[in-house]
């Protein structure tokens, strides 16, 4: 009986390493896609596009709400996530386009960069609908 669950144990251990080892391997692999800043036109061209804001609020939805909640309202509450309001006039690090996406793609604080988690169009996509949240214009919700 020990010797099975002995086995089992191991057996576990073994495809937990592998699994992980698997992960890394792939993660290197990944390069870190390269950081363009766009114009000021470019960017509001990228703003009236609503294929972009929606893309960029799929994104957000999927990956930031944890810690910036659903709408941007920010979570002030329990949990080992903390992330600050993003749907306010209030921004430390700069409030412009270039400045947003400059944070999301190297990270601050708590916050882990994205540079190397998303393709650069999809992080221009995110910075366009988080500016959607600030100017409280947000997207239809549903
Ligand atoms: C693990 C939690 C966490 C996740 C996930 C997260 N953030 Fe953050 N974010 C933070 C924290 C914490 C800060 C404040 C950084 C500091 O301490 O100065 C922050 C700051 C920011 C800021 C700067 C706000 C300002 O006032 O200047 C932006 C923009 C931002 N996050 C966007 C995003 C986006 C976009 C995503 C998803 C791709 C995301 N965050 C995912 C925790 C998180």
């Amino acid at each position: 009986m020990i010797k099975k669950i002995l086995v089992s144990i191991i057996f576990l251990g073994l495809v937990f390493a592998l699994l992980f080892s698997f992960r890394v391997i792939v993660s290197n692999q990944r390069p870190l896609s390269p950081l363009t800043f766009l114009n000021d036109s470019a960017w509001s061209e990228l703003a009236e596009d609503p294929a972009v804001t929606y893309r960029g609020k799929i994104q957000y939805q999927l990956r930031c709400y944890k810690c910036h909640g659903f709408n941007g309202e920010g979570i002030d509450s329990f949990g080992k996530y903390h992330g600050v309001a993003l749907n306010d006039s209030t921004w430390i690090y700069g409030s412009s386009y270039n400045a947003m996406l400059n944070t999301i793609y190297h990270g601050a604080g708590d916050m882990r960069g994205y540079g190397k988690k998303l393709i650069i169009t999809d992080l221009h996509a995110i910075t366009v609908y988080i500016k959607t949240l600030s100017e409280s214009k947000p997207l239809n919700s549903e």
